[in-house]
Formats: structure tokens, C-alpha cells, sequence
């Protein structure tokens, strides 16, 4: 078969890698790719945005499959596109992708179908939320951009002027543009975070492993919020019990949706949860794989993926035998370049990536590296996810900081905490 994954990040060095594995792969390409999927794949200097060039280079290549990474291009209808063009595409419709591109659409969704959400309310002036604002007795208030916000369009103000002010920056600054044309306020909801991603056909479900991630930048989750610090997989919190809850109220339910409302479904639904005392409740769904969650979740997968990826895209997941895990942990430390998430920089060589590379159940999936001559250099943003599997978390996080160790890069930062709650 020949593959095409979309994107270039450390999600997608992940999926490479792990497609790369399966023997029906004749031939792998990553469009545009980074310098650690040019190890397992052949890059293609084509942007995720360009969807001609991308439905040309399907045809050119004679693409059996495309499996996107980025939810940008699934919102914009890239999925459909393909399709159009009869190439098998693992991942939505712009239809579909709207679980991930409008906050609304999905809080209709889950208020229509009973899947178990915080409260919230829409909104689409400042004077009437203003009015609702200050209607509130308790803080923090969460307001959320409906929209695609590069995972900014979040705040949770503690008092009422800083409510009024991140409302007003959305609604009538238009800090996000369009993406802020409809503003949601929802009730504060408190517990512990984790991430279910389940592969779906719109008929079948693959519920994956739990993961949880460091969404802070600093140790003891201080400092701005981040594409993701680190993660790991199994989630502890989530036990047998915990995830068939939010199989059967979550996940069950949103495929029951898609076929109800007539969208043709195929690809991953990610519910961000919080476990409350009252149960778990969705904060967001994603419509794509998480990054840094993929990175731990895929080193754990036995199964082959290229053989299930491919039967989503085909409708017919249900043909396909379950979901084989290695019990052993996965532990991620993300490096980051210097000044990320605020700034960041370029062109710094790496170094110590050889020496890793012979450690055993340790992989670096590249995100934001480039190759210049014989040099692999950081690209900006987040550099490396640096995964290790062990016999239990403290090994596999032990195996990952001897990794990281190793690794060099002018500006470097990492946290030193990964899997911190899932040692208590
Ligand atoms: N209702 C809520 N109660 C408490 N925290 C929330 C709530 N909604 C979101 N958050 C916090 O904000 C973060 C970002 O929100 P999320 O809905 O996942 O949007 P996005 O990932 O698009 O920025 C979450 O990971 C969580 O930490
Ligand atoms: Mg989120």
C-alpha cells in the first residue's frame, strides 16, 4: 500500500513511524514532514493548507491511503476533498471536524445527545454576556472562543474584570477573529484531566488506552500554557470501570450522533474529559490524534495500524480484531526551544541523537527539527518528544530523562516533573 500522512509534527513522526511497521507498506510519504519522519518516510515539500498540491501529489504518487495529523486542514475540508477524488482518507469531513472547530456545534451536540458536559451558555455581543458576567457569584468562569485558537481561545479569569476583559478582547477586539464571533461560558469544572481517543468508521468503535498530558510549561504545572509538555499512557485514574463510563456515555453516544445527523464519520474522536466527583465530563473533543498524546500511545500499540487506519477509511472497522496494548507505560518528555511557548528559535544544531538511538524501548519523535547538511536543527517550537516504554511509570520515566540527558540543543528546556501524578 501506499501512505500518505499529512502534516509534519511530532504527531505525525509518531504515525509514520508506526505505519513504517506494517508490512503491507510499500511505499510512505509525509507531506511536508520533518527531519525524523525523512528517517521512515519519504518527505514532500507540500503545506498542509495546500489542498490542490496535496490532491495532486495523491494522484501523481497513486496514494492507497492519507491519514491526516492537523485538525486546520480537516476543518477546511480536506478529508471531503480527497474523497471527491476517490482516495481513501483516514480522517473527518469538515462536517464532522466541527466536533473540534466550533465549541458550539459540539455543546449542541452533547446537549442533544446526553453526553455529560460542563453547563455553559452562548454568546455572540458583549453586552449580553457582560450583563450574564456579572450575574455570576462564583469565579473562576471558563469563556472559550468557539472556534480554532491554536489552543488559546481558553481562559479561566478569577474575578469579574478579568472576565469582562478576555469577553471583550473576543467579542469585540476580534483577538481571534472569526473564531471569536460566538463566545461560550461554562461552569469551572474541577478534577483530574485525561485524554480517551478512539478510532471510529461512524458504526464502530476502537476505544485506545487513556493518556494524560502537561499542558504548563513549567515544573509543577506553572508557567503559560503549551501545545503540551509531556505525557503518559496508561492514565492511572483510568481504571476498567472509569473507561467503559465514558465509553458507553461518551463515546457510544457521539457515533450515535454522527449517524443521526447524517455525518459520515471516519477517523479519531479525542474526548478531553475531567474526572469529577460527579463522574467524568467532556471538556472538548478533538477531531484528530493528540500531540504529545500519540507519541506515548503509539509505542504501545501492537496492533497493526496501518490495517485499522485503513478500515476506518473504509467502513468496515468492525471487521477488524480488537486492540492489542504492550501493558507497559509510556513516558514523554517534550524539549522545547528557547523562549517557547511565547517566542522561539531556529537553526540551533542537536546533538546526542545517534547515541539515543541505540537505547532500547526509547524513540525521539521529532516535531520542530529540520535537516541542514549532515546537522538535524531545531525548526522552532517544540523540538523533540523524547518516549521511553519501562516495566512500570517511574522505569519508563527513568529511561526517558537518561534520554533527554543525552540530547543537547542550545536554548533547550524541558519540565522535570513528566508523570509526576501518576507516580503519587
Ligand atoms: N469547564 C472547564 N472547567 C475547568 N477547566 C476547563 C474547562 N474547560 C476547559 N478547561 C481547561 O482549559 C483547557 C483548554 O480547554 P479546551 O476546552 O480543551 O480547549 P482547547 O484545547 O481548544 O484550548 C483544558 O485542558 C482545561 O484545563
Ligand atoms: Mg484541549
Amino acid at each position: 500500500m501506499r501512505v500518505l500522512v499529512v502534516g509534519g509534527g511530532g504527531r505525525e513522526h509518531a504515525l509514520a513511524w508506526k505505519i513504517r511497521q506494517s508490512p503491507s507498506v510499500e511505499r510512505l510519504i509525509c507531506a511536508p514532514g520533518n527531519a525524523g519522519t525523512a528517517d521512515v518516510a519519504e518527505n514532500m515539500a507540500v503545506g498542509v493548507d495546500d489542498h490542490d498540491g496535496l490532491a495532486a501529489l495523491c494522484k501523481k504518487e497513486r496514494i492507497d491511503l492519507v491519514v491526516v495529523g492537523p485538525e486546520v486542514p480537516l476543518a477546511a475540508g480536506l478529508g471531503d476533498r480527497l474523497r471527491e477524488d476517490g482516495v481513501k482518507v483516514f480522517g473527518p469531513g469538515a462536517a464532522g471536524a466541527r466536533l473540534e472547530a466550533s465549541k458550539t456545534f459540539a455543546k449542541q451536540l452533547m446537549q442533544r445527545y446526553v453526553i455529560p458536559t460542563a453547563n455553559s451558555q452562548t454568546f455572540r455581543d458583549f453586552p449580553s454576556i457582560r450583563t450574564y458576567l456579572e450575574s455570576q457569584q462564583h469565579f473562576p468562569v471558563v469563556l472559550k472562543a468557539d472556534g480554532l485558537a491554536a489552543g488559546k481561545g481558553v481562559v479561566l479569569p478569577d474575578s469579574l474584570d478579568d472576565a469582562l476583559n478576555a469577553a471583550f478582547d473576543m467579542l469585540e477586539e476580534k483577538r481571534f477573529g472569526a473564531a471569536g464571533n460566538e463566545v461560550l461560558v461554562e461552569e469551572c469544572l474541577r478534577g483530574e484531566e485525561l485524554s480517551v481517543l478512539a478510532l471510529t468508521d461512524g458504526r464502530t468503535l476502537a476505544v485506545m488506552e487513556a493518556a494524560q498530558d502537561h499542558k504548563r510549561a513549567y515544573d509543577d504545572d506553572r508557567g503559560p500554557n503549551t501545545g503540551g509538555m509531556g505525557a503518559y499512557s496508561p492514565a492511572p485514574i483510568a481504571t476498567e470501570e472509569f473507561l467503559s463510563n465514558i465509553t458507553e456515555n461518551v463515546l457510544v453516544r457521539i457515533v450515535h450522533a454522527f449517524a443521526r445527523e447524517r455525518i459520515d464519520y471516519r477517523g479519531v474522536v479525542y474526548a478531553g474529559m475531567m474526572a469529577t466527583r460527579g463522574g467524568p465530563r467532556v471538556l472538548e473533543f478533538n477531531c484528530r490524534f493528540g500531540d504529545p498524546e500519540t507519541q506515548v500511545i503509539l509505542p504501545r500499540l501492537k496492533s497493526d495500524l496501518v490495517t485499522l487506519l485503513d478500515a476506518v477509511a473504509d467502513r468496515r472497522l468492525g471487521q477488524v480484531e480488537d486492540l492489542e496494548w504492550d501493558p507497559r507505560p509510556c513516558v514523554g518528555v517534550v524539549m522545547a526551544s528557547r523562549g517557547y511557548p511565547e517566542s522561539s528559535s531556529k537553526g540551533d544544531v542537536i546533538t546526542g541523537l545517534d547515541a539515543v538511538h541505540e537505547m532500547e524501548d526509547v524513540v525521539v519523535f521529532h516535531a520542530g527539527t529540520a535537516r541542514e547538511g549532515n546537522d538535524v536543527v531545531t525548526a522552532g517550537g517544540r523540538v523533540l518528544c523524547v518516549t521511553a516504554l519501562g516495566d512500570d511509570v517511574a522505569a519508563a520515566r527513568e529511561r526517558a530523562y537518561a534520554a533527554v540527558d543525552q540530547i543537547a540543543f542550545d536554548g533547550m528546556h524541558f519540565r522535570t516533573d513528566i508523570a509526576h501524578r501518576a507516580l503519587r
